[in-house]
């Protein structure tokens, strides 16, 4: 991602950028103002879809999570008149080949929908602001095959119109509508005439809206999304979900993501920049222009500081009619300030920018930001970023944001990450798609490493209406979509091509389609190596050999009763690094715990051991995993004993929407290491023993209120960056103990349980290191609220998150409380959801009433945008004192 204010929502660049009209470009937040409405006009929708759909057979739920992917579904060419011929030339610029772009057909689609008409009254449709997500707010579909897709209609047609007007200012200017996302086929009409399109979800696309532009009128947008049903294995997501641009350039200027910036050589006294920029000429005369770059540091918060550190001189360039013309240059930083992933190092940045020029006059600025790092893969011993080496301690991340949905939130995201950082994670994969650009932008400031992913299928099928059927048509346009709008990310360390691909398990010729998106990728960019996640492809089989990087999922640690593959494919590939694209896969819901619990260090969810089917919770002792998964400890045991894995992405970090193995009766995931709504599980801090040796912790479960269990063996577990811990109920020792290798936690498994205190001194290297105790909390008394921060922005977008806690009198958390809590906000904010975390809720998220969950709630407040005075949120529940917490805008 190359423009600097796609990751600015800083309102000072902003005002920045208004200022910068007069340099020819304005990119304008597109996200206010829209109308919204479900459905097709009557009888219109054969006319409107992008592609003939094949019938549905089957659905996401009941198949195992690692089923082997089916052969593609047929489509019928020709059964139906489509507008797939309309959409394909939008992907045009993204296929390399001149031969094989698509022509726009010289006749217009025979479409007569009124949505589409400059004269249609929309005003009876909603009022909406993006990021939109229309299916977040329910309600659940309680019942069929839903749970895959999270239990949230997501599917069916749906249109968002708005209006705009041009200035006499804009007159000879291009015009870009820039959207960053959404689900998905979108098609877009500007006054009446189709523009194109892009099916894909997960890719940002660029359409030139110039040509059907009315100058001096106003103009309308209309845009048609369809979401198939079955289309993925989690929450899709849909709607206009993340942000929308409009660009305005002069004819001459950089074309979209047309910066690329290298730094090839890097010593502590020097690095050198190698800058390529792609001019494009929109007009219809050749243009002369000049083209400088210059260098500057960033800082912290992503704004240019300091002095020019460097510059290219002005070189001139002969940019042909309606063509593009890239030059080259390349810049040398003196001590340059590297870009790292804490503790152990910074993310430090800089910014390129470009200046065309034409007889002096600036026609174009654009920005790219950038890092100056050095990556090493080593095959034995694993990543070096600057040399140092860091072991990989990542997440998988899905894009939903629990109650939000999909609609991408800034503050949401960054709140998600800062939690994984307190974990100790310092990478993430981006699973199993490209994330919102904003996403990579907060990596990149916050210094985590990354993998973008683009595909989860190829040409074959996981879920019948999935990106196969699309594959064929996009995957040249989708892959160089993303390599290009996110080259220049720092925090990008990998690309992945794909996860669990069908093409596995096709040998030869699954490897020919692995080798042909390679070679594009590596057209794209030669400064990372790429990956594919494989749960099935062996170290004997083709496909890994098409790949830089071993990317295995759970195979590595061993699927099932299988043997772990990590000996195999470093003997087969001992050049190639070895990673964990996928681990653990480890299941649990916050806070319930079930009895008795196994011997054992890991094994599947089964009734009554590990699971409740009638509850449909699953317990949290943290050894339960989906059957093809480990727990956590198993999983590392295995990467210990092959010291010569990099590392690891958990499966998952938090919970997310869908794909609720092993119920498929609930609505989001068992998998996180983090509940739905943000609420840390044990498995937080089992995590955090192993990623952060050097802080002092302990952490004890089950909690310790039991009133049906006095005298029943109660097991107690202790997580510690320790290595050896005693154990006391109500102040009697149960015993030291020692962690022995391949072991991560302590256990004493014959607790018998007594009302009062559990507590634990851990000690290191023989001297004390860190305590936790639990007691036994009393009848519930009163809520206790506390938002994670007090003072937001009031710009309708920033969120204050509010976790309200039900507690007895002394203050102790009552641990399986679930009263109903009403929230309401006074004052400047307005509650936008709530969550528990219960994977099997199906109370709709914008409800202000909700159970809590084992003796938590949350509430997620925003400031009404433009409105002074503090917010007051309350939380009530019937018998127990109430909560009040005031935030500041
Ligand atoms: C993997 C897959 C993920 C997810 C996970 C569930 O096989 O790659 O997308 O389905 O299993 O545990």
């Amino acid at each position: 991602m190359n423009s600097i204010l796609s990751f600015r929502v800083v309102p000072a660049m902003l005002l920045l950028m208004a200022a910068a009209t007069a340099a020819g470009r304005e990119r304008l937040s597109f996200n206010d103002g829209w109308r919204f409405h479900m459905g097709d006009p009557d009888g219109t929708t054969p006319q409107l879809q992008y592609d003939v759909r094949p019938p549905i057979r089957q659905s996401a739920d009941g198949k195992v999570a690692d089923a082997r992917p089916d052969e593609a579904e047929r489509v019928q060419a020709g059964a139906q008149p489509v507008l797939k011929p309309w959409i394909l030339p939008s992907g045009n610029a993204f296929v390399r080949d001149p031969a094989k772009r698509a022509v726009r057909p010289a006749q217009e689609p025979q479409v007569d929908v009124p949505y589409v008409k400059a004269g249609f009254d929309d005003t009876a449709w909603q009022a909406v602001s993006l990021p939109h997500d229309w299916a977040i707010a329910g309600p659940f579909l309680a019942s069929g095959p839903y749970g895959g897709m999270g239990r949230l209609k997501t599917w069916g047609p749906v249109w968002y119109r708005k209006q705009f007007a041009l200035s006499a200012a804009d007159n000879g200017k291009s015009v870009f509508l820039d959207i960053d996302g959404a689900m998905s086929h979108a098609m877009v009409w500007l006054n009446g005439r189709l523009v194109g399109g892009r099916p894909y979800g997960y890719n940002s696309f660029r359409l030139d809206l110039t040509p059907y532009l009315d100058k001096h009128g106003r103009n309308q947008l209309a845009i048609r999304l369809d979401n198939p049903a079955e289309s993925a294995r989690w929450y899709p997501g849909a709607g206009l979900y993340r942000n929308v641009w409009l660009t305005k350039t002069a004819p001459v200027h950089v074309g979209q993501w047309g910066t690329v910036v290298r730094t090839p050589l890097v010593t502590p006294a020097s690095a050198t920049v190698e800058l390529a920029v792609t001019v494009d000429n929109d007009g219809a005369q050749e243009a002369d222009v000049d083209v400088t770059t210059q260098v500057q540091a960033l800082d912290a918060a992503g704004q240019p500081s300091g002095p020019v550190l460097a510059g290219t001189a002005p070189q001139r360039i002969r940019v042909a009619a309606r063509a593009s013309q890239a030059v080259q240059a390349a810049v040398q930083i003196a001590h340059p300030r590297l870009w790292g992933p804490p503790p152990a190092q910074q993310p430090h940045r800089y910014v390129a920018t470009t200046i065309v020029r034409r007889d002096g006059r600036v026609l174009d600025r654009y920005e790219t930001p950038f890092g100056i790092r050095t990556l090493r893969f080593d095959a034995t011993q694993g990543l070096f970023v600057n040399g140092e080496r860091v072991r990989i301690q990542g997440v998988n991340n899905h894009h939903d944001l629990g109650a939000l949905g999909a609609a991408f939130n800034m503050r949401a995201a960054e709140r998600q990450l800062d939690m994984l950082r307190e974990m100790g994670v310092n990478a993430i994969r981006m699973s199993h798609n490209p994330p919102a650009p904003e996403l990579l932008e907060l990596t990149d400031r916050m210094g985590f490493l990354v993998i973008d992913e683009v595909f989860d299928s190829w040409e074959r099928k996981k879920t019948p209406h999935d990106f196969h059927l699309l594959f064929p048509d996009w995957h040249e346009q989708d892959l160089r979509a993303m390599l290009r709008r996110d080259r220049n990310h720092p925090s990008i360390m990998l690309w992945s091509v794909g996860n669990e691909v069908g093409e596995q398990y096709t040998g030869e010729a699954g490897a020919a389609l692995g080798n042909r998106l390679a070679a594009i990728a590596r057209e794209e960019d030669t400064t990372r190596p790429l990956t594919n996640a494989m749960n099935y492809a062996k170290a004997e089989m083709p496909l890994p050999g098409t790949v830089d990087v071993i990317g295995l999922n759970y195979q590595g640690a061993g699927i099932r009763s299988l043997p772990g593959q990590f000996p195999a494919f470093h003997q087969r590939y001992p050049d190639k690094m070895i990673i964990s694209t996928e681990s653990a896969s480890a299941l649990s819901s916050r806070g319930e715990y079930q009895f008795p619990v196994p011997g054992t260090i890991s094994g599947p969810v089964r009734p009554g051991v590990g699971g409740d089917p009638k509850t449909k919770q699953v317990s949290s002792y943290e050894l339960f995993a989906a059957d093809f998964g480990s727990s956590p400890d198993r999983s590392w045991s295995a990467d210990d004993q092959n010291p010569y894995v990099a590392g690891e992405f958990v499966w998952t970090g938090f919970d997310y929407l869908g794909e609720p193995t092993p119920y498929y009766d609930a609505r989001s995931s068992y998998s996180g290491i983090i509940d739905l709504a943000g609420f840390k599980k044990d498995r937080f801090y089992l995590y955090q023993s192993r990623w952060r040796p050097d802080l002092p912790m302990a952490h004890i479960l089950p909690h310790w209120t039991w009133p049906e269990r006095v005298g029943e063996t109660t097991p107690v577990h202790v997580f510690t960056s320790g290595d050896e811990a005693e154990l006391f109920v109500n102040g009697q020792s149960q015993g030291r103990r020692k962690m022995a290798p391949y072991e991560y936690r302590l256990r004493w498994d014959y607790v018998a349980y007594q009302p009062g205190e559990v507590a634990v001194v851990a000690y290191k290297d023989g001297k004390e290191w860190a305590r936790d105790v639990v007691r036994t909390a009393q009848a519930p008394a009163a809520l206790h609220a506390q938002a994670d921060r007090t003072r937001i922005a009031a710009d309708g977008k920033d969120l204050a998150f509010i976790t309200v806690r039900i507690a007895d009198a002394a203050g102790i958390t009552s641990p399986r409380a679930a009263h109903a809590i009403r929230f309401t906000v006074s004052g400047a904010g307005e509650l936008v959801a709530t969550d528990n975390g219960d994977a099997t809720s199906f109370t709709p998220f914008p409800s202000s009433e909700r159970a809590a969950f084992n003796g938590l709630c949350l509430a997620i407040v925003r400031a009404k945008p433009g409105q002074k005075g503090p917010i007051m949120v309350r939380a009530e529940a019937d018998g127990l004192q109430a909560a009040l917490v005031t935030i500041n805008p």
